[in-house]
């Protein structure tokens, strides 16, 4: 088994371990990624990493997915909760799509509670910290040998 896992952050996201570290804690998008490539090749997974501040760079990254990724792993940040956009790109994508967010979005402000990307995903890890995307490839390893 071998497949290209493309794992996309968005916005803020390149502040992590540094931006409000009581809620997303102290690892980097940088340690996230090292330990997502680690664990990748012992999966037999390849991953690919991307992060934007701006929407429409997301989507561009989504399109390009259509035709090199097998999955997509996704924190959409703030856009999760606003953008349809988003999800009419994760709805042109054919493999499977998992959605992690670091914080437990349940437990924080309503306006966190809804995700257009949900509607769209095929698991969802919320308030595991930055160690939901270990879980997030492991569960992408399973549904790519299906
Ligand atoms: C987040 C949760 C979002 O509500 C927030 O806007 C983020 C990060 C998370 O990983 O917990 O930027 O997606």
């Amino acid at each position: 088994m071998s497949g290209l896992i493309q794992i996309i952050n968005g916005p803020n996201l390149n502040l992590l371990g540094r931006r409000q570290p009581e809620i997303y804690g102290y690892e980097t998008l940088d340690d996230v990624e090292a330990d997502c490539a680690a664990l990748a090749a012992d999966l037999d997974l390849e991953c690919a990493f991307y992060q934007s501040n701006y929407e429409g760079a997301l989507i561009d990254c989504i399109h390009q997915a259509r035709e090199k990724a097998d999955g997509i792993i996704i924190n959409p940040a703030a856009y999760t909760h606003t953008s349809v956009a988003i999800l009419d790109a994760l709805n042109a994508f054919e493999g499977p799509v998992i959605e992690v967010h670091i914080s437990n979005v349940h437990k924080r402000e309503s306006f966190r509670h809804h995700s257009y990307v949900s509607l769209r995903a095929d698991g969802v890890i919320a308030g595991c910290g930055t160690e939901g995307y270990q879980y997030a490839l492991r569960r992408m390893a399973t549904l790519i040998k299906a």
